[in-house]
C-alpha cells in the first residue's frame, strides 16, 4: 500500500490506532503545526481516505508556517506510487496519520521505517480494548520492538481519576510502554481543527496547559535519534558478557 522513503535523516512520526476518532488526527496536526513553526517545512502524509489532515492543510491560513501535505490514500494514474509519496528533501519530520481501520499488511507497511509510533487512546473501556488489540499488533504483527523505544502512548481526551485511565495505566505498565503525554478533552482542539492551526498557534493565554501536555510529545520525538543510539548502545552491551564468558579458558570446552 505504501511506499516510504528510506532516508536516514528523516524522522517518521506514525500515528496509528484502529480505533476510531480516537485522535490521530487531531494530534497529527498538532504536530505538524508545531513543527512547522519550528522550521523546516514537516510533512503529513495522509493515509486515510477521509482526508481530513489534507482538508485541515486546505484551510490552513496563508499567513501560518507552511505544511507539505501528501495524500497517499488517492492513486493517480500520471505519476508512479513513489513519485506520488516522496517526501520533500527540507522535511526532517514527517507524521503520518493513518486510517481507523487498518489491514495487518497495511499496518506493517504504514508503520516500516518509523522512529517513533504513537497510539492514541482514549479512557473509555471499548477505547482501552481496542487499544490493548492494536498495540498487541504492532508488538506481533508488526514486529516492533519494544527495546526500540519507538513506541509510546497518549491518552487523549482524558480525565486522570478515572477508574478506566488507572487501568490503561496498569495495562501499559504490564507492557513497558511509556504514556508520553495526558491531553485533556479540551475545545481548543476542536478550534484549531476548524481553522487548519495547531494549539501552538493559538494565543498562548489560552493553550498552556494543554501546550505542556504537547510539548511533552515533541521531546519524546526529538529524542528519537538519541533513542535510537542508545538501542544500539544497550545490544552491543547485552553481547558482551557473551562474549566474555565464551573467551574464559576454564569454561572452554576443549
Ligand atoms: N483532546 C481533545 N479534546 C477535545 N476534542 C478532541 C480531542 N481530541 C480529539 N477531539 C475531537 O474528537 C474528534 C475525533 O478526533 P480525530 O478526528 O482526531 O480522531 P481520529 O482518530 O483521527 O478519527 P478517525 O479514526 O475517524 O480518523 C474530532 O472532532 C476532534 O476534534
Ligand atoms: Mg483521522
Amino acid at each position: 500500500m505504501l511506499i516510504t522513503p528510506n532516508r536516514q535523516d528523516l524522522n517518521k512520526v506514525v500515528v496509528v490506532n484502529p480505533k476510531g476518532g480516537c485522535g490521530k488526527t487531531t494530534l497529527s496536526t498538532n504536530l505538524a503545526a508545531y513543527f512547522a513553526k519550528r522550521g523546516p517545512i514537516p510533512t503529513i502524509m495522509d493515509c486515510d481516505p477521509q482526508g481530513s489532515s489534507m482538508t485541515w492543510i486546505e484551510r490552513r491560513p496563508t499567513t501560518s508556517a507552511p505544511i507539505h501535505g501528501i495524500a497517499a490514500y488517492k492513486r493517480t494514474m500520471q505519476a508512479t506510487r513513489s513519485w506520488q509519496l516522496r517526501v520533500p528533501q527540507e522535511t526532517t519530520n514527517l507524521v503520518v496519520d493513518s486510517p481507523a481501520s487498518l489491514s495487518h499488511d497495511d499496518l506493517r507497511e504504514v508503520t516500516r521505517d518509523a522512529s517513533s509510533i504513537l497510539v492514541p487512546v482514549m479512557p473509555s473501556s471499548i477505547d482501552i480494548h481496542a487499544a490493548s488489540r492494536c498495540i498487541a499488533d504492532l508488538l506481533l504483527v508488526a514486529k516492533v520492538d519494544r527495546r526500540d523505544r519507538k513506541l509510546a502512548v497518549v491518552a487523549n481526551r482524558t480525565r486522570k481519576n478515572t477508574k478506566s485511565f488507572a487501568k490503561l495505566m496498569r495495562f501499559l505498565d504490564s507492557l513497558g510502554i511509556p504514556i508520553i503525554a495526558v491531553l485533556r478533552d479540551s475545545q481548543n482542539f476542536v478550534h484549531a481543527a476548524e481553522e487548519g492551526i495547531g494549539i501552538c498557534e493559538m494565543q498562548p493565554y489560552k493553550v498552556k496547559k494543554d501546550m505542556v501536555e504537547l510539548e511533552k510529545i515533541i521531546d519524546w520525538i526529538d529524542s528519537w535519534e538519541e533513542r535510537r543510539f542508545r538501542t544500539t548502545e544497550a545490544s552491543i552491551i547485552e553481547q558482551v558478557p557473551n562474549v566474555v564468558t565464551y573467551a574464559k579458558p576454564g569454561l572452554s570446552r576443549n
